[in-house]
């Protein structure tokens, strides 16, 4: 399926980043949550209580919609650029809590 967004620095150096065990070229420099967007990725994080699916809302670090754990830190996709060599990986992908 083709992704939703277009990418806008369809100029800058690829480097490749890992996301979900999947090696993706994205543009260097580029804003992770739109890059990771414009490469088709959608599903950023489950929540931990229903494990709802959640992708970037807002893109500007008030949501937290966009957690993503970059080297083993969560961290808002949204406020970090690209850069070459992270592993990184959906926070949270266990089962919903069905004690809640
Ligand atoms: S998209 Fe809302 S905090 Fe990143």
């Amino acid at each position: 399926m083709k992704p939703a967004f277009l990418e806008l620095t369809q100029g800058a150096r690829r480097v490749p980043v890992r996301f979900a065990g999947e090696t993706l070229m994205l543009p260097e420099g580029a804003n992770l949550a739109a890059a990771l967007l414009a490469a088709g990725v959608t599903v950023f994080r489950h929540t931990p209580v229903s494990g709802a699916p959640r992708g970037p809302f807002c893109m500007m670090g008030a949501c937290f919609d966009c957690l993503v754990e970059v080297d083993g830190s969560v961290r808002q996709a949204c406020m970090i650029e690209v850069a070459e060599g992270p592993e990184i990986a959906r926070p949270h992908v266990g089962e919903p809590d069905e004690t809640l």
